[in-house]
């Protein structure tokens, strides 16, 4: 087979959050492809970035008082040991907010643009007058117009499941400030994808072989024309108005992309930056008809990456997916919803700080991946089975006894039987559809049919009745065959397959030499235990809940109390009366006020606030309130804070808006501590 070109990809993760278990899953799918590509002479560069950009991000970051640049490169820092532990060799790992990104997104766009297929309209959203900005669906809540059940989300009611538009809800509120949202005209740009041309591109594209039968099922109906002859398939809106964290759009102030138009570009800038890094030209690359473009992603981006980025490659005179591979969701002890405090999640850093062999969640959960877009369960006690009893109990079992009757550590036989070299040839297939779980079923039943081979020539017997000779073939057939399951288990093992390359003394194994038998007189290396059991208390400590939060009836306001302290820990914190003497908004944030207290210092505190949803700075002028004096400055955005006042919320301010900043009774003065 010619040497393939493959550039391959996972979804770029949203940059607002660590790693969950599902990420963990998606990545190790990819990694094993490529690993399996890579050992049959592929050339890959596998490559994924943070998803940073949109509304949520620019909202949690305002919210963490951070720029939003800061509050992802938090994140982006936090994800090498979760990718390191697990062993997914991604090549390159980049930023949606990259140049390479900022560029590729505005030049696709551009030429979608003189190809015709960029139209734009002036439309009607809710915008919040106190935040001054236009709110997306999900911050928008209100009554149900079905149900009329109250706090629903403005794109549909959970209780009733009625799917709707935010104008719809009784009674709307900002998500953001509490305040009534406003109707307020705006322009918007839209990828003409109901566009004819882009239909007929489509129906073509997705019925080339791109995407699996499932999924072509899910997305036939999007393009097909209902009895009036019309389709599902709209034009996308693909401009969002300031503020807004995204790439500007060109020469249109104040208008950036909506973040799923640059997100999947971002597989392109992330590439671009890999080649660069590595010497090759990027433009020659990806214009080479050779290149293979491959996407893994879950079932939840299925037409974003089926039918918007396609026809945005396509439209923009670029190089098309070949292949967009879906998988579904993992689930945790029968599909029970995650929860941290009910301890059925799995955290992926608890997992590794615990000891726990990241070969085992790689075996376990290739396993139950058959390449389909299915869901598949984590059960701990079916993970401890197939470890323990099929990965150590089958296949590291046989060299653990075979090595005892080879003398010297010298092979005496240099047999591959067929059903050996029927296997690797079997196991190849498996890994480049995907069906990891059908590959390790054929492994572990071969790994049975040695085993039982190894039990009734019973070499320990042959020993003892002085054929040694005999013993010694046995056992080194039953090592070549080990060699052959350990190149079959390499793309998911990797680690464990290098410990047994060094033991076999057999140099790396690929799909070439697999069933190449070693040569008799070869002599192996010392063994060491290839790999520990799965303990029950490790599964025990790793799905252990979290302490119950204590029921929110019994709760003051519904939040949990904090751990107790004692009151030489409440001594610690320096709380002072100080006079507001100024408050200003602050320009662009519409979250802080700039305070300026008096705490009878005779100098004045220059103080950030998150209050400016609940305040107009007139309001606090004058007013005395608690500050926490001993605070150390926190350098902000907009400027070094000084300490912090005290005011009351809830804990889940999304749902109940409200700030309420303390206040002493009259007769207090400013720099009084307060105890
Ligand atoms: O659904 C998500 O998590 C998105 N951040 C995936 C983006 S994939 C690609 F388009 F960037
Ligand atoms: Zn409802």
């Amino acid at each position: 087979m010619p040497q393939r070109k493959l550039f391959v990809t996972t979804a770029l993760p949203y940059a607002n959050g660590k790693f969950h278990i599902g990420h963990i899953m998606e990545y190790i799918q990819a990694d094993i492809w490529v690993r399996h590509q890579r050992m049959q002479g592929s050339q890959v560069h596998f490559v994924c970035a943070d998803d940073a950009h949109g509304a949520p991000i620019m909202i949690a970051a305002d919210k963490a008082g951070k720029t939003p640049q800061a509050f992802v490169a938090e994140i982006a820092a936090g994800r090498k040991p979760y990718l390191d532990g697990f062993h997914i060799a991604f090549d390159n790992w980049h930023s949606t907010d990259a140049p390479e990104n900022h560029e590729l997104a505005q030049a696709i766009y551009r030429d979608l643009k003189v190809n015709g297929l960029v139209s734009s309209k002036t439309i009607e959203q809710f915008f919040d007058p106190q935040k001054n900005m236009f709110l997306p669906d999900r911050f928008i809540k209100g009554e149900c117009p079905n149900c009329h059940a109250k706090d629903q989300y403005g794109d549909n009611c959970e209780v009733c499941g009625k799917v709707y538009s935010p104008t719809d809800l009784i009674n709307p509120y900002s998500a953001l400030s509490g305040a009534t949202p406003v109707l307020k005209s705006s322009e918007h740009f839209f990828f003409k994808l109901s566009d004819p041309r882009c239909l007929d591109f489509l129906r073509q594209w997705t019925t080339s072989g791109a995407v699996q039968p499932e999924v072509l099922n899910k997305i036939t109906e999007w393009l097909t024309p209902d009895s009036e002859g019309k389709v599902a398939m709209g034009d996308w809106d693909i401009s969002r108005d300031a503020p807004y964290f995204g790439i500007e759009i060109p020469d249109a102030p104040g208008k950036y992309f909506y973040v799923w138009l640059d997100a999947p570009v971002g597989y392109l800038a992330s590439l671009k930056n890999h080649l660069g890094k590595v010497g090759v030209d990027y433009d020659r690359y990806i214009a080479d008809p050779q290149v293979e473009q491959v996407h893994f992603i879950g079932k939840d981006i299925i037409t974003f990456h089926t039918l918007f980025w396609p026809a945005m490659l396509h439209f923009s005179g670029r190089k098309v997916p070949n292949k967009v591979f879906v998988h579904g969701f993992l689930t945790v002890n029968n599909g029970e919803k995650m929860s941290k405090s009910r301890g059925t999640g799995l955290d992926p850093l608890k997992y590794l700080s615990l000891a726990m062999n990241p070969e085992w969640l790689r075996y376990y959960l290739a396993a139950k991946l058959n390449g389909r877009n299915e869901d598949i369960d984590f059960n701990p006690e079916d993970f401890m089975a197939r470890v323990n009893s099929d990965l150590v109990g089958k296949y590291v079992n046989i060299a653990s006894r075979a090595v005892k009757f080879i003398e010297g550590g010298k092979l005496v036989s240099s047999q591959v039987e067929p059903e050996a070299t029927e296997l690797a040839q079997s196991v190849q297939g498996l890994f480049e559809s995907r069906d990891y779980a059908r590959a390790l079923r054929e492994v572990m039943a071969y790994a049975d049919k040695v085993n039982t081979r190894f039990d009734t020539a019973a070499p320990w017997k042959l020993v003892k009745e002085g054929q040694g000779g005999e013993a010694a073939i046995v056992c080194s057939d039953c090592l070549q065959a080990f060699k052959v399951m350990t190149a079959c288990l390499k793309p998911v093992m990797p680690e464990l397959a290098a410990q047994a390359e060094a033991f076999l003394k057999c140099g790396p194994l690929d799909w070439s030499n697999a069933a190449q038998a070693l040569p008799v007189g070869h002599r192996i290396g010392e063994y060491k235990h290839l790999m520990q059991r799965v303990d029950a208390k490790q599964l025990d400590a790793l799905f252990e809940a979290a302490p119950e939060a204590a029921p929110a009836a019994a709760t003051p306001g519904g939040e949990e109390l904090a751990p107790p302290i004692t009151i030489d820990d409440f001594a610690k914190v320096d709380l002072r009366i100080a006079k507001i003497v100024e408050c200003k908004a602050v320009e662009g944030s519409t979250k802080l006020l700039q305070l300026t207290l008096d705490a009878g210092e005779g100098r004045m505190r220059n103080v950030f606030s998150g209050i400016a949803s609940a305040y107009k700075p007139e309001q606090l002028v004058g007013k005395l309130t608690v500050l926490v004096a001993n605070l150390a400055p926190r350098k902000m955005k907009f400027g070094v804070s000084e300490g912090m006042v005290l005011a009351a919320s809830h804990g889940d301010e999304k749902a109940n808006p409200g700030i309420f900043v303390l206040e002493p009774t009259s007769g207090a003065t400013p720099g009084l501590r307060v105890r």
